[in-house]
């Protein structure tokens, strides 16, 4: 940052940087051929929507999961599908061990990781004073350790390569406190990841891209619980949850060489929940 009108108008060696070698042909831009990918919490729900949507778009896809081995199977299947390379790898996120062998076995079997999407994530929802410490420490471990263990790990990977893409699932959470279910701490742990990726978007400017998907509810697990669902058709002015097929195009945009010029950005996709 220039503090003054002279220090901005100095040359800086190396500025413009180039424009990327991509296609010019926008459909080429989305093609994923050659690419690596990892996506975490892949079992299901919308972790398995963006290998869906990898797989679909020609990248070899890495599932990790943590309790879930149907991801083995679907892994297996989603690769015979389309004709690319898939495997599972059982891996629990909030124990940093795991996270960094993962990382390199990883690294061993595919010989490159182009994306890594940080999606997996749980909650238990209370208010703080109901809330017991050890399901504080539990969405501290895998909602902000897990992230961090994976983005420090996959980050040294990117560095080594000089490319890489981190994509981080935050939640609309990040942005407001939600509503109708007081939960604060799940809230935090989210603009916690929001706030860090946007942090790693500068430090890794030279050789990675950081982006954030804030979804609002979406039909999974982790979607509406019954006694919140009526408010959150009322407040999504599209009335509805978002159904996973429907965030698929967002985590693509943001894997694929249509997105090379975004970098720290934090997009809701939350059917205007978050407008009023
Ligand atoms: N659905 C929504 O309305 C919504 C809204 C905003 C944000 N999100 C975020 O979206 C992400 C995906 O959630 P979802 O809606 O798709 O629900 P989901 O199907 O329950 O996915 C959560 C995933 O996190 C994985 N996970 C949990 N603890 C883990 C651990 N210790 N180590 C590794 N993986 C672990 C689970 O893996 P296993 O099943 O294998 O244990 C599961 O696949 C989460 O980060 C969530 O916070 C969801």
């Amino acid at each position: 940052m220039s503090m003054t009108i002279a220090d901005s108008t100095k040359i800086r060696e190396s500025f413009p940087k180039p424009v990327p070698d991509t296609p010019h042909n926008v459909i080429a831009q989305f093609k994923m051929t050659g690419k690596v990918v990892v996506v975490n919490g892949a079992a299901d729900g919308i972790g398995y929507a963006v290998a869906e949507a990898m797989a679909e778009a020609n990248a070899s896809v890495v599932f990790w999961y943590n309790s879930n081995n149907v991801a083995v199977q679907k892994a297996e299947q989603l690769g015979k599908e389309h004709n690319v390379k898939t495997k599972a790898y059982k891996v629990n996120v909030s124990d940093p061990r795991q996270v960094k062998d993962a990382v390199a076995q990883v690294e061993q079997d595919f010989g490159r990781i182009d994306v890594f999407v940080a999606n997996a994530g749980m909650a238990i929802s209370k208010p703080i004073l109901e809330q017991a410490l050890d399901e504080f420490d539990k969405q501290m471990s895998v909602n902000v350790n897990g992230v961090v263990y994976c983005a420090k790990y996959t980050g040294a990977v990117f560095r080594r390569q000089g490319f890489g893409n981190l994509i981080i699932t935050s939640s609309m959470s990040a942005h407001i406190v939600n509503v109708p279910t007081d939960q604060p701490v799940y809230n935090a742990t989210k603009a916690f990841v929001s706030r860090f990726g946007k942090s790693l978007a500068r430090e890794w400017r030279e050789f990675a891209r950081v982006n954030i998907v804030s979804p609002g509810f979406f039909d999974t697990k982790m979607g509406a619980s019954p006694l919140a669902v009526n408010e959150a058709y009322r407040m999504a002015v599209l009335g509805r949850q978002g159904h996973v097929k429907e965030i698929k195009g967002l985590y693509l945009y943001l894997a694929s060489d249509a997105s090379t010029y975004t970098t720290g950005s934090d997009i809701l996709i939350d059917g205007g929940y978050t407008l009023p």
